[in-house]
C-alpha cells in the first residue's frame, strides 16, 4: 500500500464538502460550549454566512480552564524561550504550567475590569515576544475584551493607524524589546504614536523590561508589574465572560492595497473549532506533546500556532524570543527542539535560507539529539524547492508547505499529517483542507484546467475561521475579497493546481510582497516615497533576495529643479520608510532615475522593471511609450545590486 492509499484526507475532505454542517458540527464537539449553536451554520447572515449561530462560548476557558479542570493543571503550558535575554550565556527559560497561566490570567483579566475594559471593548498589544503578551491576549479573550496585537517591527505611525481605527480602551506594551545587538524602545514609538493618533486609550500598561527602563508618563501610564502584584495581594480574579460564537476574538491588521491596514476580524466560534482540528488531523500533535511555532505573536501564525492552537489542544507551546542565526548560531533552532523535546516545529522558508547560508553541510544540526522530533512545517511565503530539498536531506523528516493567509486564520492548502500525509510535491503546499473549495478561474470566475495559472479562488462559504468582515468595513470587505469573482472569496494569490489536485501558489496578484515572511504593501511604500518633497513620482516593488525572498527596491524620479545629490535624497527615502513604516519593511534600496517606463496610457512597467532587476528574461512590451527607457533602467541598476 502506498503512502497515499493509506491517507483518509480524500474521505475527510469529501465528507466535508458533501455535508459541511455535520463535519463541522462533529469538530465542534472537541470544543466546551456554554451553550450549543442553535445553527450550525446560517448562510443569511453576516457577508457570507455565519458559523455556530447562537452558540455561547469562551475562548480562555477552552485553553485553559478546561485543562487544569481536566488533570493538565501541572503540565507545562508555555515554554519562554530567549536567548536574546541572557546574550552570551545560556537562553533565558520560563516555563508555566496550565494553573500558573491561568492565575496569571485570571488576574491580569480582573486588573483590566478595574479599568472598566468589558465585553466588545478593544485592547491593543505593542509587544515584544515575552509571556506577558500572552498572558494579555488570554485575558482579553476571557472577559470577551477584543484584542489587537501590532507587530514590534512597525513605527509608531502605523501604530497610529490601527489605534485610530480600533479605538482601544486600553494599551499593553514594554520599555523594549530585543533584537540582536540593538535593543528596540518600544515606549518612545507607543508615545509618538498616541500623539499621532487621534482615538486616545483610558490608560497604557507598561511593562518595565531589565534590560531597558522607561519614564512612565504621568496619569496615563501603569506598570504592569505593580499593578499584578497588588492585585495577587488582593486575589482579585476574573471568571470567564460568556460570548457568542460570531462576536470577535480579535482584530488583527494585514497589509492592504493602500498604505490603510485592513483589520482582519476572527470570531471566537469558528476559529475554537478549526483551530483544534487542525493540531492533529493537520499537524499531527497530541495533546501534551510540545509543539513550537517560531513566528512572532504580532502575525497571525503566531497568533494561531504560539498561542490558540496549542493550549486549545492542551499542548505545551513554545514561545522563542531570538532569530534562526546569530544567536547565538545557526543552531539555536535544534538546540530549542533538542532541549524542550518539541515533536513539530512550523517556520518560514526565509529562515531556513539564513540557516542554510550560515551551515550549508548541517554541521549544528548533527551536535542535537532530535529524536523526538517528527515534522517540520513551512508557511508565510513560497516554500523554494531547494530550500525544502536541504532541510528534507539534512533533517531526515518530513518537511511540509502549507498557505494560508491572515484573512483564513489556518491553512487553506497543506498535507495533513494526522490523517495520513500524501505525497510530497516541492513547490506545492499540497491539497485543499476540508472546507476549502480551492478553485483556478480567469478574469470572468470561469473555472480554469489543471496546469493552467490563474487567480485562486476560495468557494464560499469560507470554513470556520476564516473572517467574517473587516473590522467596522463591510464593503471594503467585499470590496476587496467577494466583489471581483461572484460567489468567490479572493486570495489575491495566483497560481495552479495540478491533475492530482495539488495546489501550487506562484505569487500576488495585487502589490503586496513578502520580505522573509512579512507581507507588506508596495503601495503603501510608494505613499511615504511620495512624500518627500523632491520626489516627483516613484515606483516600489519587490526583488529578489536570497535569504528573505523578496526586498523592496524603490526607484525615484526627482522633481524638475532638486539641486541636491540624488544620493542625499535616495538616503532621505530609506531613512523616511523605516521611520514611518519600520524597519520590518527592511527597505535599504532607492535608485534614481530620469523616468520610469511607462505604457502609453499611463501605467507604470513595474513587472518589466522586477525581471530586469532580478535578471530575468524579459520582452519589450508593445504597449510601452519609450523603450529607450529601459536601457536607462538597466544602467541604474549597474553596481546598485
Ligand atoms: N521589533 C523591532 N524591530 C524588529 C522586530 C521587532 N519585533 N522584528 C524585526 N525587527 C527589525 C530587525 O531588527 C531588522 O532591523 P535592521 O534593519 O536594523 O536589521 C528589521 O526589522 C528586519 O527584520 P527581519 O525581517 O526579521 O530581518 P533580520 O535580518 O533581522 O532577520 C531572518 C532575517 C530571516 C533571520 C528573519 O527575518 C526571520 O527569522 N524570519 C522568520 C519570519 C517569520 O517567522 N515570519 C512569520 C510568518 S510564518
Ligand atoms: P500573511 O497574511 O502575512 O500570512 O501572508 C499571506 C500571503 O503569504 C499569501 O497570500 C501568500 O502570498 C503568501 N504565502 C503564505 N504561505 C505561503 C505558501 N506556503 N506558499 C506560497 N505563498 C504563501
Amino acid at each position: 500500500m502506498n503512502i497515499q492509499e493509506k491517507s483518509r484526507y480524500r474521505e475527510v475532505y469529501a465528507r466535508a464538502q458533501q455535508d459541511p454542517e455535520g463535519f463541522w458540527a462533529e469538530a465542534a464537539r472537541e470544543i466546551d460550549w456554554i451553550e450549543p449553536a442553535t445553527k450550525i451554520f446560517d448562510p443569511s447572515m453576516g457577508l457570507y454566512g455565519r458559523w455556530f449561530v447562537g452558540a455561547k462560548v469562551n475562548t480562555c476557558y477552552n485553553a485553559l480552564d478546561r485543562h487544569v479542570a481536566n488533570g493538565r493543571a501541572d503540565q507545562t503550558a508555555l515554554i519562554h524561550d530567549s536567548p536574546l535575554a541572557n546574550p552570551g550565556g545560556p537562553s533565558k527559560i520560563t516555563t508555566f504550567t496550565y494553573a500558573e497561566l491561568l492565575k496569571e490570567v485570571r488576574t491580569l483579566a480582573a486588573v483590566m475590569q478595574d479599568f472598566g475594559v468589558t465585553k466588545g471593548d478593544r485592547v491593543v498589544l505593542y509587544m515584544p515576544m515575552v509571556p506577558e503578551a500572552v498572558v494579555a491576549m488570554l485575558a482579553c479573550a476571557r472577559i470577551g475584551a477584543v484584542h489587537s496585537v501590532v507587530f514590534g517591527g512597525f513605527a509608531a505611525k502605523e501604530l497610529a493607524t490601527r489605534i485610530d481605527d480600533a479605538k482601544p480602551k486600553l494599551i499593553f506594551s514594554a520599555s523594549c524589546g530585543l533584537e540582536p545587538g540593538r535593543i528596540v524602545q518600544y515606549k518612545p514609538l507607543l508615545d509618538d504614536a498616541l500623539k499621532l493618533a487621534t482615538a486616545k486609550p483610558k490608560a497604557c500598561i507598561i511593562l518595565q523590561r531589565p534590560q531597558q527602563r522607561c519614564e512612565l508618563t504621568a496619569g496615563r501610564d501603569h506598570d504592569w508589574v505593580g499593578l499584578r502584584e497588588a492585585a495577587m495581594a488582593a486575589k482579585k480574579s476574573a471568571d470567564c465572560v460568556p460570548v457568542l460564537a460570531t462576536d470577535p476574538l480579535y482584530i488583527l491588521y494585514t497589509s492592504g492595497t493602500t498604505g490603510v491596514p485592513k483589520g482582519v476580524v476572527r470570531d471566537n466560534g469558528g476559529h475554537l473549532v478549526a483551530l483544534e482540528w487542525s493540531m492533529f488531523n493537520l499537524y499531527g500533535v497530541k495533546p501534551g506533546e510540545v509543539w513550537w511555532c517560531g513566528s512572532d505573536i504580532g502575525w497571525v501564525v503566531g497568533h494561531s500556532y504560539i498561542i490558540y492552537g496549542p493550549l486549545i489542544h492542551g499542548a505545551t507551546s513554545i514561545m522563542y524570543e531570538g532569530k534562526p542565526i546569530g544567536t547565538p548560531d545557526a543552531g539555536a533552532f535544534w538546540r530549542v527542539i533538542s532541549q524542550h523535546k518539541a515533536v513539530a516545529f512550523f517556520t518560514a522558508p526565509t529562515a531556513f535560507r539564513a540557516i542554510k547560508k550560515e551551515d550549508p553541510d548541517g554541521a549544528f544540526i548533527r551536535k542535537y539529539d532530535l529524536s523526538k522530533f517528527r515534522t517540520l512545517f513551512l508557511a508565510g511565503e513560497r516554500a523554494d524547492p531547494p530550500t525544502v530539498e536541504w532541510a528534507e536531506k539534512q533533517l531526515k523528516v518530513p518537511v511540509i508547505d502549507h498557505w494560508w493567509q491572515t484573512e483564513t486564520g489556518w491553512c487553506i492548502a497543506g498535507n495533513p499529517v494526522g490523517l495520513g500525509m500524501l505525497p510530497v510535491k516541492h513547490g506545492s503546499p499540497t491539497v485543499p483542507m476540508p472546507g476549502y473549495q480551492v478553485d483556478i478561474v480567469d478574469e470572468a470566475a470561469k473555472p480554469l484546467p489543471p496546469n493552467t495559472m490563474g487567480s485562486i479562488v476560495i468557494k464560499l462559504p469560507m470554513p470556520p475561521g476564516c473572517l467574517p468582515t473587516l473590522w467596522e468595513q463591510d464593503a471594503r470587505c467585499k470590496e476587496a475579497y467577494f466583489n471581483e469573482f461572484p460567489g468567490y472569496y479572493k486570495t489575491s494569490d495566483a497560481g495552479y493546481k495540478d491533475e492530482d489536485g495539488y495546489v501550487f501558489v506562484m505569487g500576488r496578484t495585487d502589490d503586496i510582497i513578502n520580505v522573509a515572511g512579512h507581507r507588506l504593501s508596495t503601495g503603501g511604500m510608494e505613499e511615504i516615497l511620495a512624500s518627500h518633497p523632491d520626489v516627483a513620482e516613484c515606483a516600489v516593488l519587490g526583488i529578489k533576495d536570497t535569504i528573505k525572498g523578496e526586498v523592496p527596491c524603490g526607484f525615484l524620479v526627482l522633481k524638475a529643479g532638486v539641486s541636491r545629490e540624488p544620493s542625499e535624497v535616495e538616503k532621505d527615502v530609506v531613512g523616511l520608510v523605516r521611520e514611518k513604516l519600520g524597519p520590518v519593511a527592511a527597505f535599504k534600496l532607492a535608485i534614481t532615475v530620469a523616468r520610469l517606463p511607462k505604457t502609453r496610457s499611463g501605467k507604470i512597467l513595474r513587472g518589466t522593471i522586477k525581471k530586469i532587476a532580478d535578471g530575468e528574461a524579459w520582452t519589450m512590451p508593445a504597449t510601452i511609450e519609450d523603450p529607450k527607457v529601459l536601457d536607462e533602467i538597466q544602467g541604474a541598476l549597474k553596481g546598485r545590486m
